[in-house]
């Protein structure tokens, strides 16, 4: 079972970039790849502040921040992804633009690589049936923020081989993360749970039975929770929110699944939560 000595990663947004940082922390080589500079730039900003978080809160040396850093490179060609072992891609939840990643890394990443997924929403069996190689594709759904959250779910796909659930699961434990194994159905296990959580919560704000603050302290201080679940809702991102929403009401049709009007309204109105400044708080 050959290792992953080299990933690629398609789109350097907060969850590219949050992958990019944990695969270059274990000793691994990896490259960022978008279309555009100015998104490269922002990667690398990214990347960079975490990874002074990182070592100003203690849990990296300052010269391993910089070797980290080293293992790290930004480019606009996707021919640079050629020789990569394992390739994740991580642009916007969109069937039709994922399909097209898929299609591409297919005629461009060596015969053998993985392809993976880091879709929250959309079923790997439709990613991996756009390529030649369907057994070799999955998902691996990593939980933000990356550097700081152990979990990967990988999901198999109908088409997923063992070897290549064996090479995920082997590659998860490398980057110091704990994998599971989910089967290839909207939600895969956390976000079947959780989203129908934080949808309640947004349906309880609406209706006025609670103000915010006192919906996140009552999960926060009664239940343990690191952070309510309208600040939550904000740090993931009231799109993503929504979209998990849409893709398991559409694959189960059950009302706790359905987006409330309040969450349509606030995406509608480009209020995603804290990468637009503003959601169920201001920041
Ligand atoms: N590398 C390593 N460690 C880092 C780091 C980095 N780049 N950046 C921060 N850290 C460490 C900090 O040093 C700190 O460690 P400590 O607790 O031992 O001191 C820890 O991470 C927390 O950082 P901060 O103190 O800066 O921040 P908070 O204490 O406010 O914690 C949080 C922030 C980790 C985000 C916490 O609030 C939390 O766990 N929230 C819930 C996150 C969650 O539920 N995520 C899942 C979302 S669902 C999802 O992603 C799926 C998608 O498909 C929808």
């Amino acid at each position: 079972m050959p290792e992953v000595r080299q990933v690629g990663i398609v789109g350097g947004g907060f969850m590219g970039s949050g992958i990019a940082e944990s695969v270059a922390r274990a000793g691994i080589r990896v490259r960022v790849y978008e279309p555009d500079t100015a998104p490269l730039q922002r990667s690398r900003e990214r990347i960079s502040a975490s990874v002074d978080r990182a070592v100003s809160g203690g849990k990296l040396e300052a010269p391993d921040g910089e070797a980290l850093k080293g293992r790290i490179a930004w480019t606009s060609d996707l021919a640079d992804l050629a020789e990569a072992d394992l390739v994740i891609e991580a642009v916007v939840e969109d069937l039709g633009v994922k399909r097209k990643v898929f299609e591409q890394l297919d005629a461009t990443v060596k015969p053998g690589a993985l392809l993976a997924s880091n879709t929250s929403s959309i079923p790997i069996a439709e990613l991996a049936a756009s390529t030649g190689r369907p057994e070799q594709v999955l998902g691996l759904h990593f939980f933000s923020p990356v550097p700081v959250m152990k979990l990967v779910e990988i999901v198999v796909a109908l088409q997923t081989s063992d070897d290549a659930v064996g090479r995920a699961e082997a590659f998860a434990e490398a980057l110091g993360k704990t994998p599971v194994r989910a089967g290839d159905r909207s939600g895969f296990i956390v976000n079947a749970l959780l989203v129908p959580y934080l949808i309640a919560a947004i349906r309880m704000y609406e209706e006025g039975f609670a103000t915010r603050e006192a919906i996140d302290e009552g999960m926060r201080l009664g239940c343990a929770h690191p952070m309510g679940p309208l600040t939550l809702s904000d740090f993931v991102g009231l799109d993503v929110v929504a979209a998990v929403g849409d893709s398991l009401y559409e694959e189960f049709r059950r009302p706790e699944y359905a987006p409330p009007p309040l969450l349509r309204r606030m995406v509608s109105a480009g209020r995603l939560g804290r990468k637009t400044g503003e959601g169920f708080y201001e920041y």
